[in-house]
């Protein structure tokens, strides 16, 4: 109890989450809701983040809002702007993402444009909005979503492994940077997660080398238990095993065939 209060002090009142509608926005939307943080909830779907926050607002006493809107957008983060402005948001949540999956030329350039908008160049922006105030009153935090695809060039998903390596370099230097300023930055580097997102992406097999597919609140559990404490995590005890083999062990080069391989198996088919 004495730790939920110390999360609401520390990232409170408000916590925005982008990408909240379902899988794991709406399991970190739940975790937070019982940290008894009030939400700014975010996706393109509006009937289903209206659902999540009546649900939310009978299980928990936590005040919710609800923006429908397509984060891909130049202009996501100047509305989200304009519809949070007289509230206090003490946490960004970054979950939202797009990935163009399959050969890179099959793909328009445009979906390749667009993995950059929704997974980097709107979560940048949010940063530097929401950052802004959170040092002003020197606390807060944000949790970016990244995968264990970005520690290596992976085939198939070139660009949103990217995207996502971006996450992680972004995340670090600003935690880095704001750590001593009160406001946390972690990034959370996830292996395959049963959300609705990633079943419908049939994948042939589920997790990558060695890791372990998981449940989205496990996920989000660990992720807001590590926030405060460095600069990443990787969730699942089987998951930063593969990790560390895959970064420490084997030659860059090894290990982007071997993703290669692993990949190709689940998408191409
Ligand atoms: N699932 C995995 O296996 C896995 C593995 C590693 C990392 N991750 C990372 O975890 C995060 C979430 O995973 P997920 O992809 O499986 O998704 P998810 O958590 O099931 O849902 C994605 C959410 O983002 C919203 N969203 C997507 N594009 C949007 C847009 N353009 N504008 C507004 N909202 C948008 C979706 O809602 P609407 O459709 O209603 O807009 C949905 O609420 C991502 O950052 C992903 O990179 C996932």
């Amino acid at each position: 109890m004495a730790e939920q209060a110390d999360f609401a002090r520390r990232y409170g009142s408000w916590a925005v989450v982008a990408g909240a509608s379902e899988g794991l926005g709406a399991a970190y939307a739940d975790e937070l809701a019982a940290r008894g943080l009030n939400l700014v909830l975010i996706a393109r779907r509006s009937e289903m983040l209206q659902a999540l926050a009546s649900d939310l607002s009978k299980k928990y006493v936590v005040e919710t809002k609800t923006l429908a809107l397509d984060l891909s957008s130049a202009s996501a983060a100047e509305q989200i702007a304009e519809h949070t402005n007289d509230l206090e948001i003490g946490l960004l949540i970054y979950n939202a993402a797009f990935s163009a999956i399959g050969p890179f030329l099959d793909r328009p350039v445009e979906d390749h444009l667009k993995e950059i908008h929704t997974n980097a160049f709107t979560p940048l922006k949010l940063i530097h909005l929401f950052a802004d105030r959170m040092i002003v009153r020197g606390c807060g935090g944000i949790v970016l979503m990244s995968s264990l695809s970005a520690f290596q060039g992976s085939a198939y998903i070139s660009t949103y492994a990217a995207t996502k390596a971006f996450n992680i370099v972004l995340a670090e230097g600003l935690w880095e940077e704001w750590r001593e300023r009160g406001v946390d930055v972690l990034v959370c580097i996830s292996s395959a997660v049963r959300t609705p997102n990633y079943v419908a992406s049939e994948p042939e097999q589920t997790g990558g080398p060695g890791a372990v597919t998981m449940k989205p609140d496990q996920v989000v559990r660990e992720a807001l238990n590590a926030l405060g404490k460095g600069p990443y995590v990787i969730p699942g005890r089987m998951n930063r095993v593969a990790s560390f083999i895959m970064r420490h062990f084997l030659p860059r080069k090894v290990a982007v065939r071997f993703m290669g391989k692993v990949l190709r198996d689940m998408y191409v088919k």
